[in-house]
């Protein structure tokens, strides 16, 4: 019998019977764990070489007993076989791709993935022999244009942001398998509750767990799920770096996935009513959420995903001056440049990018560019505050 997504959320991953019969999971805060004697060394080695699955902590740079819980239960919510928490988004990114790539390899990235994942492949992979071709959603030839002989990676992000381009996996899996190319998806907007790469056929997924997964804005994490056998070599590389998150940290993300069901259908359900909202707002020109037929990947996120997000982006009537002035009026969100909490969150991404406006045109972002993360609210108190700073400018 599978369990569905709340029942997983609160039990997956977790032993009934927890320490002193507590009923939550101990935060283990030590760096470091001690041996009996030297059995007890000889012990673990033997262990250690056979790979044993019953494989005790040894030092809090492999492993953490906190940490473990919230892998075990990460990967039976993305459908992956394992785990691997990594102390931020970018971590579980950067160790992945290092992992998985050598001097002389391509690496195949969609446009739109988060500018620090493009800057590693851009500016650090290359100065390490690896080359990046970047290439469009929505292109059906462009990815198998792209693809060489010396390509091993094929890296996307679902749903992109701002613009919240939804990439067809099952074609990019399709292409992938032809050739031995290993496929990783970040899939930090769609969280597994709207959408499972793996399920498509995708080797890894990857989140931001700071974002969704964590859900209270408080703590930095990233994840990779996938096969036991591509994350015994990404978790070699964890070791060799030391990109672990802490256990307090783990601990905060385990609860924070107790609710993460209910957290993301009501964050699906804001983005939906507050998008259709903005579409017919005189002082909105255009919106931009996978939810609505006007999006160009309505057809592709209807068929992969099962609700479509609590981002929703929109350009207003004005330049970068009135937009600032409009999120000034707004009175619920917090203004500022991560999503996935509980409190909505609102940004001007032309500002966050550069005071320089050729800078701004190059990343493609318009100054008229408003990005809204919405939280938990309630979805007429949130449209009701868009309403009245939509009046005032
Ligand atoms: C889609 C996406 N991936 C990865 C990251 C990086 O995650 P972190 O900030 O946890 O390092 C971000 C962060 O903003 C993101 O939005």
């Amino acid at each position: 019998m599978t369990n569905h997504f709340s029942t997983q959320a609160v039990h997956a991953g977790e032993d009934k019977r927890k320490p002193y019969g507590a009923l939550t999971n101990p935060i283990f805060q030590t760096s470091t764990y001690t041996f009996e004697n030297t059995d007890e060394i000889l012990d673990f080695m033997r262990k250690k070489a056979a790979k044993s699955p019953q494989l005790r902590d040894e030092y809090g740079r492999y492993s953490n007993p906190t940490q473990s819980v919230v892998e075990r239960k990460l990967a039976v919510l993305d459908r992956g076989e394992r785990a691997l928490l990594f102390a931020s988004g970018m971590c579980a990114i950067t160790t992945t791709l290092l992992a998985l790539l050598t001097p002389g390899d391509h690496l195949v990235m969609t446009r739109g993935c988060y500018r620090r994942t493009q800057e590693f492949a851009l500016s650090f992979l290359s100065r390490w022999g690896v080359e990046t071709t970047l290439v469009s959603i929505g292109e059906p030839d462009g990815l198998s244009e792209a693809i060489r002989p010396n390509t091993r990676v094929i890296f996307a992000e679902t749903p992109t942001n701002p613009y919240l381009r939804v990439p067809d996996l099952p074609h990019m899996v399709a292409l992938a398998k032809q050739q031995g190319i290993i496929t990783v998806v970040d899939s930090t907007f769609a969280t597994p509750i709207n959408l499972r790469p793996i399920e498509y056929g995708v080797d890894l997924v990857i989140h931001s767990a700071t974002k969704y997964l964590a859900g209270h804005n408080d703590l930095l994490a990233g994840v990779v799920i996938g096969s036991r056998e591509l994350l015994t070599r990404i978790e070699e590389l964890r070791g060799l770096l030391g990109g672990v998150a802490g256990p307090h940290d783990a601990y905060l993300l385990l609860r924070g996935l107790k609710t993460l069901e209910l957290r993301v259908n009501r964050q699906n359900e804001n983005g939906m009513r507050v998008a259709s909202f903005l579409e017919q707002h005189p002082a909105v020109s255009r919106v931009y959420y996978p939810g609505l037929p006007s999006h160009p990947d309505h057809e592709v996120a209807r068929r992969l995903m099962s609700g479509f997000g609590g981002v929703v982006s929109f350009e207003i009537n004005g330049d970068l001056e009135k937009t600032g002035r409009f999120i000034d009026r707004l009175r619920l969100p917090y203004i500022g440049p991560t999503l996935g909490g509980v409190e909505s969150i609102v940004q001007q991404q032309a500002i966050f990018i550069s005071l320089d406006p050729r800078e701004r045109r190059e990343a493609g972002i318009a100054d008229n560019l408003v990005r809204y993360a919405l939280g938990i609210e309630n979805a007429e108190d949130l449209i009701a505050d868009l309403e009245q700073a939509l009046a005032g400018i």
